[in-house]
């Protein structure tokens, strides 16, 4: 049984519960507010109207690798409910939706010149037209993660360079048929999971171990072919559609233990550089941090390695790779302690977690209604968003995912919590743009509870509740909807 929850948001007043200095005032004008979801998390119809395997389906069907076996074969029924969907947004006044493209839908194999399922492209039409009817701005995520499954088993998926240009067919093609009407693309979603959590702890699909140096091989890959889909938009349709390609990564903010250690400040820079920066340094300064090339290059010799297990870029890919981002997406959602500790390099070691020589704490103080590693620390939001300013070159962002969850057995939609999280996160990202920080667009995550990847659906991260045991999976509105729909009528928290 659900319990409703009406009061909890008209009633809530945001000149209460503040923490530090709270910010009255609105964003800019034309800010864009949003609410996110992507393919596998919430689409289902996993083998439906000629869709190709993905190595999430894949993966999800082995015993053991996700909480309670759980898949995402049939999630929210996203495939079949687009209108309902749309009806959601509409209601909060959304201004943008970012969602993914599954790759298998539109090409089964994930090689173009196999076969190119018609009823996959119809299927995104249909949701790009349909958003547009309700002058919702679409938003899309080319690569959330669901390589299809025939590119994993032939060439052992990102480790090889060959992905390359697969991806590279698999982006003309959606820019081929779905760029007259989208606008803003985004690459890769967060590749610093797919590299190590896919291919160094195993817990992401596609589930393998290659410790040492697997998961900078597959980013590595992984920023070649962010480069080179970011030139084939710019040489062969900019001219004509006029839009956007940028990448968003995830960086979680690292603050040092003890601010008097100059050793603390040091691996708190290296935990930012080693998350976030691996990807955004290639892409605004043409190379790898300098950090990352010292301490991968230095452990790699005491593992008595000829050269270092942190690839390395050609003069010529530097100048490819380099400025290839016409926005930056930020997922962000916590942060982390961090003092300096010496990692003994082994050759059986979790490589790139020693490689960066430091241990990650959080404060007991921290609420973490959800996922474990989920703490609620707005203040790391304005911290990071500064850092992305100085470090980039004040890019202008879009913030792509930002949110918090809840444990499975809740059944309550009193989310007073996730207010409270929204609340201030929001108004961190105000005080970041007062900073100067060139914040375009926010994307509360998620829209919708989904399949949250190795925790299956025991946490929940969205605004609307879905009942998974009920066929027809219906959505309520928790709590925060009121209050997400009133910052976005506000344009922010007008005192
Ligand atoms: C980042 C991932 O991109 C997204 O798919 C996921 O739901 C959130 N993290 C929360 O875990």
């Amino acid at each position: 049984m659900l319990v409703l929850c009406l009061s909890a948001a008209e009633d809530f007043d945001w000149t209460k519960n503040n923490h530090g200095s709270f910010y009255y005032g609105t964003f800019p004008a034309g800010f864009s507010w949003g609410a996110g979801g992507s393919a596998y998390q919430t689409e289902g119809a996993w083998d439906k109207d000629g869709k190709g395997l993905s190595i999430w389906d894949v993966f999800s069907h082995k015993k053991g690798k996700i909480q309670l076996n759980d898949t995402g074969d049939s999630s929210c029924e996203g495939y079949y409910k687009i209108k309902d969907d749309i009806s959601l947004m509409k209601d909060l006044r959304l201004n943008h939706y970012r969602f993914s493209i599954a790759w298998p839908r539109i090409i089964p194999t994930g090689v173009k010149s196999d076969h190119v399922n018609e009823k996959g492209i119809q299927y995104y039409d249909e949701l790009i037209d349909h958003l547009l009817e309700s002058n919702i701005t679409p938003i899309v995520t080319l690569y959330h993660w669901d390589l299809p499954q025939v590119l994993q088993e032939k060439y052992g998926g990102w480790q090889n360079i060959s992905m390359v240009n697969y991806f590279n067919d698999f982006a003309n093609l959606c820019f081929e048929k779905f760029g007259d009407r989208v606008k803003h693309w985004i690459t890769f979603n967060n590749p610093w999971s797919v590299a190590v959590e896919g291919y160094e702890t195993g817990e992401h699909a596609p589930g393998m171990r290659l410790r040492g140096n697997g998961a900078y091989r597959a980013a590595h890959h992984i920023i070649k072919a962010h480069a080179k889909v970011w030139h084939t938009y710019d040489t062969q349709w900019r001219e004509k559609q006029k839009g956007l390609v940028g990448i968003s990564l995830s960086g979680d903010w690292g603050e040092p233990v003890d601010i008097s250690n100059q050793k603390d400040i040091e691996a708190a820079e290296r935990y930012v550089q080693f998350y976030l920066g691996w990807f955004a340094t290639p892409i605004f300064h043409g190379d790898y941090p300098q950090v990352m090339k010292d301490f991968v290059g230095r452990k790699s010799v005491q593992q008595g390695l000829g050269t270092s297990r942190l690839p390395t870029f050609s003069p010529q890919e530097k100048s490819y790779i380099k400025g290839t981002c016409d926005f930056l997406g930020i997922g962000h959602f916590t942060t982390r302690y961090i003092t300096h500790r010496n990692d003994p390099p082994s050759r059986s070691s979790n490589s790139y977690f020693t490689d960066r020589d430091l241990a990650e704490l959080v404060d007991p103080r921290w609420p973490d209604p959800g996922s474990e590693w989920l703490y609620s620390v707005p203040w790391g939001f304005r911290r990071l968003l500064n850092f992305v300013k100085t470090q980039y070159g004040n890019p202008n962002i879009y913030v792509t995912e930002n949110g918090v969850s809840e444990k499975m057995m809740c059944t309550e939609l009193c989310d007073e919590w996730r207010i409270q999280y929204y609340k201030d996160y929001i108004n961190e990202m105000l005080k970041a743009i007062r900073d100067g920080v060139n914040v375009k667009g926010y994307t509360a995550w998620s829209l919708l509870d989904k399949f949250e990847w190795d925790e299956g659906y025991s946490e929940r991260f969205g605004l609307y509740y879905v009942d998974f045991r009920n066929k027809n999976k219906p959505r309520y509105p928790k709590a925060s909807v009121q209050f997400y729909k009133r910052v976005i009528s506000s344009n922010g928290f007008p005192n």
